[in-house]
């Protein structure tokens, strides 16, 4: 049985409908044999591993949005001249279902992303998918392949909806249409084998988003303007890289394509501190989040600029006492040390803190139906009949 999920958000003002009232056209699909699911599902290779089906819809400027379809998951037909492939019209989302105690299937917080997956859109000229079909189609695809989610600890099925421009036209400008994809990919424990704490690259060269850019929407074109950057840390040796401020590469902002965390000591007492939103960050749910979880706990929360020498030289003199970043694939990461090219500064001992974790650990809980949700942040999509 799946659960409408219209209820999660009403479609904006001057959007159309659909939710409850989309229609979901069904092609046939031949689904894996249960063996051969069980076997991706005993060791998923996440983003390479795919499940059975897949949901598109096409946006055309006289029909809107329409042809929503749960349809098997295939290669799709693109002429050379598609519009996305060369003037980067492509936004997406990333968020996971996650197995619950009872069976059931959940997702955590599906509204936010339906929300920043319109907001992504309109920045890159694109039409919003009214957020009701978002949800919508996280439903549907949820009901053909409720089985993919996988069981176990942090084990999850990532749900990636994706928007592309689809004229056929070698022409500079917005396209007319668009084609929507959601697709899913059954995930291990980000962390196999025991969470360890991430050595991150203090990045002065290059920066991942500028003033007025498209830092704040999960645009396609970040990501490929970010992995140079990437490839470097991890060639000196590091996981990620500490994105700094555009204009004056003095305040940090995102940790590789997470958002970022320091646990400080004032007063005697711990406190979280983290880059403020702007248009060059994308405000993550993971983030949010975690500033709740940690408000309610009675931390104090301070969302203000931080000087990369303010974390550097705090975590020398001990007032830094950790660090770390989140995100939907992660979770919670806790970074152990930054290096730039005057050397290595370790966090706190190096190891993961117990902050970090007592965060991690509630974020995880919530999210696998181990805790209560008073805040209501967990949304059914699929349960046993
Ligand atoms: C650039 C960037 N920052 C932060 C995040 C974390 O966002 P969320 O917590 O919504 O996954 C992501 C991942 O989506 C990202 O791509």
């Amino acid at each position: 049985m799946s659960v409408p999920p219209a209820s999660l958000g009403d479609a904006p003002p001057g959007e159309t409908p659909p939710g409850d009232a989309l229609e979901f056209q069904r092609l046939p699909v031949t689904p894996r044999p249960p063996s051969q699911r069980d076997a991706v599902l005993a060791a998923p290779v996440f983003g390479r591993t795919f499940t059975d089906h897949m949901v598109t819809a096409r946006y055309t400027e006289e029909a809107g949005w329409h042809g929503f379809t749960v349809g098997p998951f295939q290669d799709l037909p693109l002429s050379p001249a598609t519009s996305a492939l060369h003037y980067g019209q492509a936004v997406f989302e990333g968020l996971k279902a996650y197995r619950q105690p009872d069976g059931s299937v959940a997702l955590f917080r599906p509204e936010l992303n339906a929300a920043r997956f319109a907001a992504s859109a309109a920045r890159i000229a694109m039409p919003p998918l009214p957020r009701a079909a978002f949800l919508a189609s996280l439903g549907a695809l949820l009901e053909a392949d409720h089985a993919w989610v996988p069981d176990g600890a942090d084990r999850t099925l990532y749900l990636r909806p994706l928007m592309i421009a689809t004229d056929r036209a070698v022409v500079a400008a917005a396209s007319g249409t668009y084609l929507f994809v959601l697709f899913a990919s059954p995930a291990g424990a980000y962390f196999d084998g025991g969470i360890r704490a991430l050595r991150v690259w203090v990045e002065r060269d290059q920066v991942r988003a500028a003033r007025g850019g498209t830092g704040a929407a999960k645009f396609a074109g970040n990501y490929g303007a970010g992995l140079l950057a990437q490839k470097l840390a991890r060639e000196r040796g590091c996981d990620q890289v500490v994105w700094l401020d555009p204009e004056r590469r003095r305040f940090v902002e995102e940790l590789g394509a997470m958002n970022l965390f320091l646990v400080a000591r004032e007063e005697g007492r711990d406190v979280l501190l983290t880059p403020p939103l702007s248009d060059s960050l994308l405000a993550g749910v993971t983030r949010g989040s975690v500033i709740d979880l940690a408000r309610d706990a009675g931390m104090t929360v301070r969302e203000a600029p931080i000087a990369i020498e303010r974390w550097r030289d705090g975590a020398r003199d001990g007032d830094i006492r950790e660090a770390f970043a989140c995100g939907t694939a992660v979770a919670v990461a806790p970074i152990g040390s930054i290096r730039d090219a005057t050397g290595d500064t370790v966090i706190g001992d190096g190891r993961p803190g117990p902050v970090t974790l007592a965060i991690r650990q509630r974020l995880l809980d919530l999210q696998f139906g181990r805790a209560d949700d008073p805040r209501g942040w967990r949304h059914t999509v699929w349960k046993a009949t």
